[in-house]
């Protein structure tokens, strides 16, 4: 099926210039960048993107990271793309990531992940709508 995802490449990856290797291995999976841009996210629209982790003891730390530097937030659109991004993404840790995925290669730890993709139909919807309007999404 066709889907849509919302992909972040993290500030990790931003500052250590690392978003167009990222971006080899999404396009080498058959995913397709439909729409992307790069920002530098405030502390509450970190905080309402992140709202379902709010009771964590990461949450802060989370939120506190992921408005350190710019971000390139993405829609990735594909067959099943949603599941297909987190594979190629693995595992949230690194340290149990399988070999070949995004966060295998160049994440730094489970913080420092290098990218986040939305993880189920209903988070993409609500992710994409979040940063992105259609005139915005070009497949
Ligand atoms: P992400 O896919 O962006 O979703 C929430 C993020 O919280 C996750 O990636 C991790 O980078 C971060 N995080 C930090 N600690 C943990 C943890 N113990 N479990 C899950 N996610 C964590």
């Amino acid at each position: 099926m066709q889907e849509r995802t919302l992909s972040i490449i993290k500030p990790d990856a931003t500052t250590r210039n690392i978003t167009g290797k990222i971006n080899a291995m999404i396009e080498d999976a058959g995913l397709k960048i439909i729409g992307q841009k790069r920002l530098r996210l405030s502390k509450e629209q970190a905080e309402e993107f992140y709202i379902e982790h709010k009771d964590k003891v990461f949450y802060a730390d989370l939120v506190d990271f992921m408005i350190s530097a710019p971000v390139v937030v993405q829609v990735l659109e594909g067959e099943d793309a949603i599941s297909r991004y987190r594979k190629v993404m693995g595992a949230t840790n690194p340290a149990v990531a399988e070999e070949g995925t995004i966060r295998k290669t160049f994440a730094l730890s489970i913080d420092k992940n290098s990218v986040h993709g939305s993880d189920s139909v209903e988070s993409a919807a609500r992710e994409v709508s979040f940063f992105f309007s259609n005139v915005e999404i070009f497949a």
